[in-house]
């Protein structure tokens, strides 16, 4: 799994300590991150490594024996199950020593999964703990079990809704954004269950993506070519960017400080939205060349 993920089009390869790997397996599983991380060519991929919760009996130890070992690679660790931003203070102070005693001088990052009422109650205090923060994820499955919502699909990764009129899980989106955004994080969605379905997980990315969502963690390589399609900037995207770009850039020179195109009008705001497009469309194609 991990040489194909290494050979992947993921932008993020994320590996698993804690749920997918089971406890008689956690000790072994150690090692072998280690060695792919330190041994395969992960290419200019962002690597991250789930630990288990700062509370189980696995944490530190995943910490103690990753990090010397290859945290060089690492670019983030993730926190399943953040219950408060003293978690993050943990994990922050911890990976400060750690890294001193390997003499690792880029810091390593901490990405948080946000999957309980409590952690979204708090998620504005666990965006702003630590300088080491990246981005919050949400973790769909295990806040779903926390608020005891009803399994409405076989994996409960946003598979199946209609029962409930409109998105049940609008408010969590729309928190989540904000508290991960008003501290200049990137802001991540959940996994879609079912990777047999094509058309359910583009209707679940696009529907990320309208509301602000940076990204999608897929669960299966056949999710990847869809969730990079939705994600990029497409090349009409670009284009309107570029002509707005233009347009206010030429308003300006005259003294204005908005202009029309077509019968729109654009101000700085749509300058700033423009300026957004074009960054992703060239953070693309830094990470997978000018095709994408
Ligand atoms: C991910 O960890 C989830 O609980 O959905
Ligand atoms: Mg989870």
């Amino acid at each position: 799994m991990h040489a194909k993920a290494a050979a992947s089009t993921a932008d993020v390869i994320m590996l698993d300590l804690e749920d997918s790997c089971p406890a008689a397996e956690k000790t072994a599983a150690r090692a072998v991150v280690a060695a792919s991380l330190n041994t395969l060519d992960w290419g200019g991929k962002t690597m991250t490594l789930r630990i288990n919760p700062v509370d189980s009996p696995f944490a530190l130890r995943d910490l103690l024996e990753v990090i010397p070992a290859s945290g060089v690679r690492l670019d983030t660790v993730v926190l399943p199950k953040v219950e408060s931003a003293g978690d993050l203070a943990f994990v922050d102070r911890a990976l400060t020593a750690l890294e001193a005693e390997a003499g690792i001088e880029t810091p390593i990052g901490i990405e948080a999964i946000i999957e309980s009422a409590r952690a979204l109650r708090d998620a504005d205090a666990i965006a702003a703990a630590s300088p080491r923060m990246r981005c919050l994820v949400f973790g769909i499955a295990d806040y779903s079990a926390s608020v005891n919502m009803p399994l409405t699909s076989v994996s409960g990764h946003g598979e199946a809704d209609g029962v409930y009129p409109g998105d049940p899980l609008h408010f969590v989106y729309g928190r989540l954004i904000m508290c991960g955004k008003a501290a200049g994080l990137q802001v991540i969605d959940a996994p879609y269950g079912n990777f047999r379905d094509p058309e359910g997980l583009l209707r679940a990315a696009a529907r990320s993506r309208a509301l602000g969502f940076d990204g999608k963690w897929a669960i299966h390589p056949s999710q990847l070519e869809g969730l990079n399609r939705v994600f990029a900037p497409d090349d009409a995207e670009v284009a309107r960017a570029r002509e707005v770009i233009a347009a206010y850039e030429a308003a300006q020179a005259q003294g204005r400080g908005a202009a029309a195109i077509g019968g729109s009008m654009i101000d700085q705001a749509s300058l700033r939205m423009a300026r957004d497009v074009v960054r992703r469309m060239e953070a693309v194609h830094a990470k997978h060349g000018e095709q994408k």
